[in-house]
């Protein structure tokens, strides 16, 4: 199964897929690695594994149509079975999503649907909540709202800060993305509405 990653950050989650994928059992690829921004490890990351980078910045075109134009583009030229978001900070448009919607994931944070946007470990310990996670959710045109594909529990400690929380919340979602990622390239993935399970039409 050919994956393109698309990523702004630091790219830990990034990491343990491309860890992964040097098992052949495994049975995906990252075929290439995209970026809305540049001089991010997330990009050296990939450079060191050999995997061809791409970077697309919003602030380069003069609408954010043209930008998602020339996003999906770029994926496209990579032939992805599946498109991974792996921390990557914005929104993709409708374009993108006309040609990848229901093959592209997303990895959040936060148990959807609790603390949907940029700051849910913020936004899951302002709450105080006792157990929050991770979600890896199909993409659709809102924040954080697509189908759920797997969530894992992080329990929140009484000393954390949003940064410690977030630390812990990353464990969880490494793993939950490279189990996730292994299973749909070995079992396929069925969505039917909101509802989605690992297996073939
Ligand atoms: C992850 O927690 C992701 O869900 C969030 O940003 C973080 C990205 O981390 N949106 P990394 O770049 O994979 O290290």
């Amino acid at each position: 199964m050919r994956l393109v990653v698309l990523v702004s950050g630091s790219g830990s989650n990034l990491q343990a897929l491309l860890d992964a994928c040097r098992d052949p059992a495994y049975g995906a690829e990252v075929v290439a690695v995209g970026a809305d921004r540049d001089e991010i490890l997330a990009l050296e990351r990939a450079e060191k594994a050999g995997v061809p980078t791409f970077v697309r910045r919003l602030k380069d075109h003069a609408t954010r149509p043209e930008w998602d134009a020339v996003l999906t583009e770029a994926v496209a030229e990579h032939e992805p079975d599946l498109v991974v978001l792996a921390g990557f900070m914005k929104l993709v448009g409708p374009v993108f999503l006309a040609r990848f919607g229901g093959r592209t994931l997303n990895t959040h944070p936060a148990l959807s649907p609790s603390f949907p946007g940029t700051q849910g470990p913020a936004d899951a310990l302002a709450y105080g909540v006792k157990v929050t996670g991770c979600t890896l959710f199909v993409v659709d045109a809102g924040v954080d709202t697509g189908a759920i594909v797997a969530q894992r529990a992080v329990p929140v400690e009484d000393d954390d800060t949003a940064e410690t929380l977030h630390e812990r919340i990353k464990v969880a979602e490494r793993h939950m993305l490279v189990d996730s990622i292994g299973r749909i390239a070995r079992e396929g993935l069925r969505v039917e509405g909101r509802r989605v399970r690992f297996g073939r039409p």
